[in-house]
């Protein structure tokens, strides 16, 4: 037997391993173990730091919830997630509208709205605003009857289920209409702190970082032929447009509130004018998944494939 040292633990793991019959999985694995191992030696890590870690990843698992996923968090604010997503914008057949995080407020059971309706319901303050756009096809041509889910934040930077879990406030879901065109009323959204009452938030303020996110608008857009865009516009007016905290906002998704939009279609309102281009779908979109997801389909998904183990394998995302 050879003699198993750190200079040669990474090779006997990397060995033991090599039996994975699934290649991805195979592949998948190797690496985490060659890059953990490296990190491990590069900061010469102690037993100490690394039980610290090991609390820290626990604590984040009993955090998850069907209302809350602090590992997504925790990808978000890693940049991982903007990684992820960046390097699958690339794998698209044709070029789109960049995607940006789904975030942890998506809800899988937003109503469906007619065009020109308000998604703020409740009477809460705010600066009422047009929310418009065309959604195309690469080559500029409208896509119709695309489904377009609409979530936001308040006037006051708070999502409806922050304050109650079961209201419905600030999100709908539109359909475009023949020449590809969504449109509803709003309120301009503030930017808020991502949540920081867990271990994610422990380790950002640990790093002296400010928690904030620039205010946004989300977009979950699906059109028979195409591949989803999961999106956000950011409001170029924010201060904390070029240093959210998740890395999800980008000079390309940057939009201004316009006071007089001769194109509005609503005349005498301001307005936001986010168009988004959507590439032709590939067999491989179809299983790709996304890095995010309404967190009780997470708690779902992980809960059936305890109960069947040789379930088809979850997605990243939902
Ligand atoms: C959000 O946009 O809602 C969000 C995204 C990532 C982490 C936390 C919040
Ligand atoms: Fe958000």
């Amino acid at each position: 037997m050879r003699e198993l040292t750190p200079e040669t633990i990474t090779a006997a793991v990397l060995d033991q391993m090599a039996t994975t019959p699934d290649p991805r999985l195979k592949k998948i694995m190797a690496s985490a173990v060659k890059h953990l191992h490296a990190f491990a030696r590069d900061v010469n890590l102690t037993p100490a730091e690394w039980i610290k870690g090991i609390e820290f990843m626990t604590a984040a698992g009993k955090m998850c919830t069907a209302e809350r996923q602090e590992f997504i968090l925790l990808s978000d604010t890693l940049g991982l997630s903007a990684l992820v997503n960046g390097m699958h914008d690339k794998t698209a057949i044709e070029e789109g509208t960049h995607t940006s995080l789904l975030g942890p407020f998506y809800r899988e059971t937003t109503p469906k709205l007619a065009a020109g309706s308000s998604i703020a319901r409740r009477s809460k303050p705010g600066s009422e605003c047009v929310l418009y756009g065309r959604v195309t096809n690469s080559s500029g041509a409208p896509v119709a009857d695309a489904t377009v889910s609409i979530w936001q934040t308040g006037a006051d930077g708070l999502y409806d289920i922050q304050e109650n879990a079961t209201s419905i406030d600030y999100r709908g879901v539109f359909t475009t209409n023949a020449d590809g065109i969504y449109m509803l009323r709003t309120v301009k959204p503030l930017g808020y702190s991502i949540p920081m009452d867990g271990p994610v938030g422990n380790m950002v303020k640990a790093q002296a970082r400010h928690g904030m996110r620039p205010a946004h608008i989300h977009f979950l857009v699906g059109a028979s032929g195409y591949r989803e865009l999961v999106t956000a516009l950011y409001l170029r007016d924010d201060p904390h447009l070029a240093d959210d905290v998740v890395f999800g906002s980008s000079g390309d998704l940057a939009v201004e509130v316009a006071a007089n939009d001769p194109d509005c279609p609503i005349g005498g309102m301001p307005s936001i004018r986010f168009d988004m281009r959507l590439s032709r779908e590939s067999a491989a979109d179809k299983t790709s998944g996304r890095v995010g997801a309404d967190p009780a389909a997470i708690v779902r998904r992980a809960t059936n494939s305890e109960r069947v183990p040789t379930a088809a394998p979850a997605r990243a995302g939902g």
